[in-house]
């Protein structure tokens, strides 16, 4: 017998989909299934280290502050509603999530610490082990979940969504021992994290596939804002992957950027669109590949951060008196799933949350510790709307992009979307090099024998770095979707139900449209830096849409 569909089915298990799914198992009593390709606790949440940015006074000049914070480091794209809601509702999330048991950095009365990141006026981050948020508040969603009725699917691998009359009824799955199996649901929320993993250099663990976001590119379902991938400036340089991350946090504490000659270039204090952009000018112009951060100057700095303490020591390094390399590695998507402001998608019965999302919140560069936040405030608020019946988006929020909106005197209400014309799906043989870029280009890949998922996924990744990365121009955009298009036609006659095959063929489809988007996009604007339109162009002002 068939069994009756669930009424939730929550895909993965970072802050987005578990609180979620705390919400809606515990809260509501939802009949609801937790699926995610590893453990419930690998997640790229674990890896999380700055904190949650919130204004947990309740004051409203400070939240106020903190969405113009957030609207200024989203240069001219974010959603001001979404915004709003991000804002407004982040302290009681924050709150709750005490409640169930995180243990936020105290001081000596009592009261949380609140650190100050790039981007913020004040300090509004609160934190927790130093700069291990990410992983106390994994561990306190996980125990969570485990104590309601939420059936979890672990080592469980979604490969696609199940539609049925324009509507999203379950996924396809590959199940711990192999078998493909279907599990159906009345509601699906894709909180399956980003596609970091996308870029050769990265903070983001092995997971980070963007699996969720290439599902609904593949249904046809609205994504946005793709081109706009942040980098963060101060990971440490070093050879594994993740790259440790030396947190924001430092820089707020008084750690300082130096170039190889000991000078300071910037303030340290920016945004981290432009902290990444001036590390990657330094390392151009004095030929390195990392620059200095000093954080000798700070105080109890083993005691503060004990994580970051030990890699460093792990690494050789001692922050008291070696100056640390570091260099910007792929972080966050800040585009995804085009959601209006309670989480629905373009199609009935999908909803998104948290990273894998475009809640709009984001815009073109996310503010630090902002991410976190989303999950929580956007994984509850989805849940909310499913439990009141809601099925299918409203033309709020991102999703006016999709949907359109009434005419509206104010400007930040009007970010419209522009169709993103998707480059046709051809054969390598049939791209030849010179028809995208008008010079001939070696693919390192046309000539490989032994091709396997692995090594397709880092010529990807290697592509992508280079080409797509920090800085872009029309040149080197084409290259990379020159070795995309190979890594499509190499991937074409392997298993698709190959974990490791859908794993790279997800992120070579997001690469397709993050590139075609990068290309359309003819500005600069947050993390989407173009050599040859340096410039911040007014009439771009919109999101690029591909799906409907
Ligand atoms: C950091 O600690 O620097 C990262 C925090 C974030 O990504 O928001």
């Amino acid at each position: 017998m068939t069994p009756a569909p669930l009424d939730l089915l929550v895909l993965g298990s970072g802050v987005a989909g578990l609180s979620a799914a705390v919400r809606a198992a515990g809260t509501h009593g939802l009949r609801t299934g937790v699926i995610t390709k590893g453990g419930l606790d690998l997640a790229t949440t674990r890896w999380a280290q700055g904190g949650v940015a919130a204004a947990l006074s309740g004051n409203v000049e400070e939240i106020d502050l903190h969405l113009a914070d957030t609207l200024a480091a989203g240069a001219g794209l974010c959603d001001f509603d979404a915004v709003r809601v991000l804002v407004d509702e982040g302290p009681r999330r924050v709150e709750e999530l005490i409640a169930l048991g995180a243990e936020f950095d105290r001081d000596e009365r009592g009261n949380l610490e609140l650190a100050r990141e790039g981007g913020h006026s004040v300090a509004r981050v609160v934190h927790a082990g130093g700069a291990a948020t990410g992983a106390e508040i994994e561990r306190a969603l996980v125990a969570a979940v485990r104590r309601t009725a939420a059936v979890l699917h672990e080592h469980t691998f979604a490969l696609d969504l199940m539609i049925e009359d324009g509507c999203c009824v379950g996924v396809q799955a590959i199940d711990p021992n192999g078998q493909v199996t279907q599990v159906r649901a009345r509601n699906v929320l894709l909180a399956t994290g980003g596609a970091g993993q996308l870029f050769a250099i990265t903070t983001n663990p092995s997971v980070a596939t963007g699996d969720g976001v290439a599902m609904a590119l593949r249904a046809g379902v609205a994504i946005a804002d793709l081109e706009f991938f942040q980098f963060h400036p101060t990971a440490l340089y070093h050879p594994g992957i993740p790259r440790p991350l030396l947190s924001e946090a430092l820089r707020g504490h008084g750690a300082l950027l130096r170039d190889s000659s000991g000078e300071r270039f910037v303030d340290e204090m920016l945004p981290r669109d432009v902290v990444s952009r001036a590390i990657l000018a330094e390392m151009l112009e004095q030929q390195t590949d990392h620059v200095w951060l000093d954080a000798t100057g700070l105080d109890h700095f083993a005691e503060r951060f004990p994580t970051i303490y030990s890699d460093l020591v792990a690494s050789g390094l001692d922050p008291m008196t070696d100056w640390l390399p570091v260099a910007p590695a792929a972080h966050h998507q800040c585009g995804g799933i085009v959601t209006d402001l309670f989480g629905a998608t373009s199609m009935p019965g999908l909803w998104a949350a948290g990273e894998t999302a475009c809640s709009g919140v984001h815009g073109a560069n996310r503010l630090a510790s902002n991410s976190l936040l989303e999950g929580m405030v956007f994984g509850p608020r989805a849940i909310e709307s499913i439990a009141s019946g809601a099925f299918g988006p409203s033309a709020t929020g991102a999703m006016r992009s999709v949907l359109g909106f009434a005419e509206s005197d104010d400007p930040t209400l009007s970010i419209l979307g522009v169709a993103l014309p998707l480059p046709q799906t051809s054969t390598a043989e049939e791209t030849s090099p010179a028809d995208v870029t008008g010079t001939p280009v070696t693919n390192p890949h046309a000539a490989s024998s032994s091709v396997t998922p692995q090594s397709l996924k880092r010529g990807l990744q290697q592509a992508m770095s280079t080409d797509a990365g920090v800085q872009r121009s029309a040149e080197t955009l084409h290259r990379a979707a020159l070795v995309i298009t190979q890594v499509m036609a190499d991937l074409a006659p392997m298993d698709p139900q190959e974990v490791a095959v859908a794993e790279v063929q997800n992120l070579a489809q997001i690469a397709q449209t993050l590139v075609a988007a990068a290309l359309a996009r003819t500005e600069s604007r947050g993390t989407h830096s173009r050599l040859d339109y340096p410039g911040l162009d007014p009439a771009q002002a919109h999101r690029l849409v591909v799906g409907s």
